[in-house]
């Protein structure tokens, strides 16, 4: 049976089907690619690609029956569902956009895979992409963030993907739909191929952006704020190598398969890392030189956001690999790189 990858010709999503290739699993790709890449998908994964909207519900019945031609391996086993608009800012002056598309979609998917469970006979199990943005402005002493956390998203964005974990947790009391929540943090890095890697249009990641800056594709590098309360004053948030994602996500689904149930689980190293610190190592990487423009602190940015990950280092074995900051840089810079010439 065909594991279904919403938003698999985006960043996480394409690592992710790597990692599921890797496994042995057949794969289909759902991506609408406003944002994804169809290169990325049908060239460097080959994996096949249906070009599509989530809330398409003859759509979505037709998969989950095993009623689609590109489906490479008959009806949908399981869902891993990466599909989703991911910009902050633009979700505070265009929410209705992500309701629609981040919630609305995603109700229609779970709509779709209860009719199926009931059909069939069978529950489809749900692998869903959370984030560390549902915590909102943790406390000091909150950090590191466990997932008991209380949950306070401060924006539009924020608060879709708290309301789909509402949404899971209702169906899984309800009609018992298997599901895990990845919440994740910083997702950096790339394959260390250098085939795949993060190419978002507008890139708003400070990886990606600092590495721009150094490869002189980008004027300068800008600093929100350097007066938190943090060893230097910049930022601090935990950046997960986007492989090490991929691998928790083979992980989760293997036991959502064998045992179901609901999970939620961070995913993050447990380290943080300052703005300033970021922007130090990857000079020293690339060895090469940027400009920094102080700016003023942005409204909404938590001084500090560092994952406690134990949960699914215990329950799933799941152990980070290639996060520490320099390989996590060194993967980056290489897949762009190899991208800019
Ligand atoms: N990148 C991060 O640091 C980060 C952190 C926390 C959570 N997340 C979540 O992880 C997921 C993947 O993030 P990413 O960085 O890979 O983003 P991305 O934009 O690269 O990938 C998302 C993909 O989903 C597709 N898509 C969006 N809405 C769709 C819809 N309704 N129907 C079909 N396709 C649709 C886009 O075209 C894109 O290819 C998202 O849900 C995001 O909210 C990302």
């Amino acid at each position: 049976m065909t594991i279904l990858v919403t938003g698999g010709a985006g960043y996480i999503g394409s690592h992710t089907v790597r990692a599921l290739q890797q496994a042995g699993q057949p794969v289909l790709v759902l991506d609408n690619l406003v944002y994804g890449h169809r290169a990325i998908a049908e060239q460097v994964l080959q994996v096949p690609l249906l070009v599509g909207q989530l809330g398409d519900r003859p759509l979505l019945d037709a998969l989950l029956q095993g009623d689609h031609p590109l489906l490479p391996a008959g009806p949908v086993r399981a869902v891993l569902h990466f599909a989703a608009y991911a910009y902050v800012g633009e979700s505070v002056t265009d929410p209705a956009r992500y309701y629609r598309n981040n919630l609305g979609d995603t109700l229609v998917l779970l709509e779709a895979l209860h009719a199926e469970a009931q059909r069939c006979g069978r529950p489809i199990p749900l692998v869903f992409s959370s984030t560390c943005a549902t915590y909102g402005i943790p406390a000091p002493d909150q950090i590191p963030i466990s997932e008991r956390c209380p949950q306070a998203p401060i924006n539009p964005y924020g608060r879709s993907k708290w309301m789909v974990e509402q949404l899971l947790a209702d169906f899984g009391a309800a009609y018992g739909q298997p599901s895990v929540i990845f919440r994740y943090f910083n997702a950096a890095g790339a394959d260390p191929a250098a085939d795949l890697g993060e190419d978002h249009d507008p890139e708003t990641h400070l990886i990606p952006l600092v590495l721009e800056a150094l490869a002189g594709r980008r004027e300068a590098i800008q600093v929100f704020g350097r007066d938190y309360p943090t060893p230097d004053g910049t930022c601090i948030r935990d950046y997960i190598h986007v492989g090490d994602l991929a691998a928790a996500h083979v992980l989760g689904l293997e036991r959502l398969l064998e045992r179901g149930g609901q999970h939620i689980y961070n995913l993050g190293t447990g380290s943080g890392y300052s703005v300033q610190q970021v922007i130090d190592a990857a000079r020293a990487h690339t060895g090469r030189e940027l400009r920094v423009i102080e700016a003023p602190r942005r409204p909404g940015d938590p001084a500090e956001l560092v994952a406690d990950a134990a949960k699914a280092m215990a329950e799933l074995g799941w152990k980070p690999q290639r996060s520490e900051l320099a390989t996590v840089l060194a993967d980056a810079w290489g897949w762009h790189q190899r991208r800019w010439g």
